[in-house]
């Protein structure tokens, strides 16, 4: 009997426990998604593919394309490796001892471009010195074709536990350029002798270039308060994404010298309490956000998708999202912007083209800051979008005239014509002409669409952008809906009308 009873208990306690370990695996079943995900996405006219390329990594800060046609890759707990993106292996080339993981650890890295004669590896991180003060270093490895090795310090400025920022690229004239962060030090940022808040620029050796703007100094260009992207684009031009407090997120196009205006001017310089502090020299954002996003990394694209031709394409923290962020042709000026992937996989960190147009994107659900349901199981990840098809002309043309003259419409015409021609179409005098009174935007068709696909500058010196990199559904629904609403009695444009136009413009 007291065997029984026994028995009877310990088969009670291991279903109890059985029960227990399954209810707990519920409690923490978070969306869990396999490494093999593989997921599409439609855009006007292109369908991507969006696909796990590698998971369970640890805060990944910076992606570079290596000229072996691999992902060299950071991971903020000190580690450098490379990724197959078509198969997935990874290995491992360097665990750095010295670095100091709080809150931030490793940061970003850069390959130099003539990698063959000289495969050397730049990298930021963060270190923690016998007196505990921080600083953050640039440190060079050699890549032996296994490891990376030799470090050579080749510059070590004051660190701090947030703030640092950072990014680097390697400009076209072989110059490194790095983003530092403000170090929450507002009075040292416009002060040329500090290096906090701040664009460097040094030779590859890590000596100052002689034609600095502050002889001796590696200062470039100065007012920034966190900065963790930086990209050239194809014709040179330098960008920067940057988190601004409160509010006012920016991007700014980076000139020598130039100051952008931070801790004095958050954004553009429209508050009460900005405007008489306004020095003229402060150079204005091309872009800002109100409420924030927190902008992480950012990558130049010009490739296979051709909603995304010409673009900013930048990774947002608080936002979870990819913002496109489409140039005008001379690549200086923001003309519209598209969001995707909103809240779908968490944080994101970085961004990195591929020669082949593929896009990558890393998360960053294990660093300090972790959203809510996340990180999920297979965090952190590296995920490849890809262009996977095109959408038949006949159900694109279907998608417009559903969407014609609805707010679908409206929301494009308020994306990429409003900021000159205004809501009502009436334009700005002396500027940007109103629509209201056009005749070409009244007149034949065809015309108007080559107008529109060209861009055009006025003899005011104004330039209306060219919008070939808008989908013929967009330019068609843009189209129809100013016709309706500016130039009344116009007939409305159709896909197929801006596609033979677009041809025939060719
Ligand atoms: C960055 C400012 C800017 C944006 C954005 C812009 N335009 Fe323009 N637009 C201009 C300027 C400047 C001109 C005058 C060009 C000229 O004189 O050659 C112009 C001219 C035009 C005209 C001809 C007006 C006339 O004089 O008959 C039309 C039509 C037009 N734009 C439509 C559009 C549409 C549609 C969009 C959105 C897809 C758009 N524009 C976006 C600046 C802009």
């Amino acid at each position: 009997m007291n065997n029984l009873l026994y028995g009877l208990a310990w088969i009670l306690v291991l279903a109890l426990l059985l029960s227990m370990s399954v209810g707990h695996q519920r409690a923490s079943n978070l969306p869990s998604v396999d490494s093999t995900l593989s997921e599409t996405y439609e855009l006007d006219s292109t369908v991507l593919t969006l696909s796990t390329v590698a998971s369970n990594l640890n805060a990944t800060w910076d992606m570079a394309w290596g000229p072996d046609n691999w992902i060299w890759f950071t991971d903020q707990d000190g580690k450098v490796s490379r990724l197959n993106p078509e198969t997935g292996q990874i290995i491992e080339l360097l665990q750095i001892q010295d670095y100091y993981r709080k809150r931030l650890g490793l940061m970003s890295m850069v390959l130099h471009p003539d990698f063959e004669s000289h495969p050397q590896v730049f990298i930021n991180y963060s270190h923690i010195q016998s007196d505990s003060s921080i600083v953050s270093r640039l440190v060079r490895y050699t890549y032996d074709g296994k490891r990376l090795v030799n470090p050579l310090l080749l510059y070590q400025i004051p660190g701090y536990l947030g703030h640092n920022g950072s990014r680097l690229v390697i400009s076209q004239n072989r110059k490194i350029l790095w983003a530092t962060g403000d170090l929450k030090q507002k009075e040292t940022v416009q002060n040329p002798t500090y290096p906090n808040g701040k664009v460097l620029r040094l030779n590859l050796d890590g000596t100052i270039p002689k034609d600095n703007p502050y002889p001796g100094s590696p200062v470039w260009s100065m007012g920034f308060r966190v900065p963790q992207g930086l990209t050239y684009t194809v014709n040179g031009n330098l960008f920067i994404a940057e988190h601004g407090d409160a509010t006012d997120d920016e991007v700014n196009l980076v000139t020598k010298r130039a100051s952008y205006g931070w801790p004095y001017i958050a954004g553009f310089c429209d508050q009460p309490d900005e405007q008489g502090n306004c020095p003229d020299s402060a150079v204005a954002p091309v872009k800002a956000w109100t409420p924030t996003i927190a902008p992480a990394g950012m990558d130049y694209y010009n490739g296979t998708i051709p909603e995304w031709k010409n673009a900013l394409l930048l990774t947002t923290l608080k936002d979870q999202s990819l913002r496109v962020l489409h140039l005008d042709a001379r690549q200086e000026k923001i003309i519209s912007e598209s969001v995707v992937f909103s809240g779908k996989y968490g944080r994101l960190r970085d961004v990195c083209v591929s020669p082949a147009g593929d896009i990558y994107i890393s998360t960053s659900n294990r660093d300090w800051n972790p959203p809510a349901s996340f990180p999920i199981k297979t965090d952190d990840r590296i995920i490849r979008i890809r262009k996977s098809g095109t959408i038949p002309q006949s159900m694109q043309t279907a998608k417009v005239q559903s969407q014609a003259g609805t707010s679908n419409a409206a929301s494009l015409y308020q994306s990429y014509c409003e900021s000159c021609h205004k809501g009502d179409g009436r334009g700005v005098a002396g500027s940007f002409p109103s629509l209201v009174t056009s005749t070409r935007l009244a007149g034949e068709k065809s015309t108007l669409i080559k107008f529109l696909l060209k861009g055009s500058q006025s003899s005011a010196g104004e330039a209306m952008p060219a919008f070939s990199f808008l989908s013929d559904v967009q330019l068609a629904a843009i189209s129809s809906y100013a016709r309706d609403k500016f130039a009344k009695g116009a007939p409305g444009v159709s896909a197929d009308e801006v596609a033979r136009a677009r041809k025939s413009s060719k």
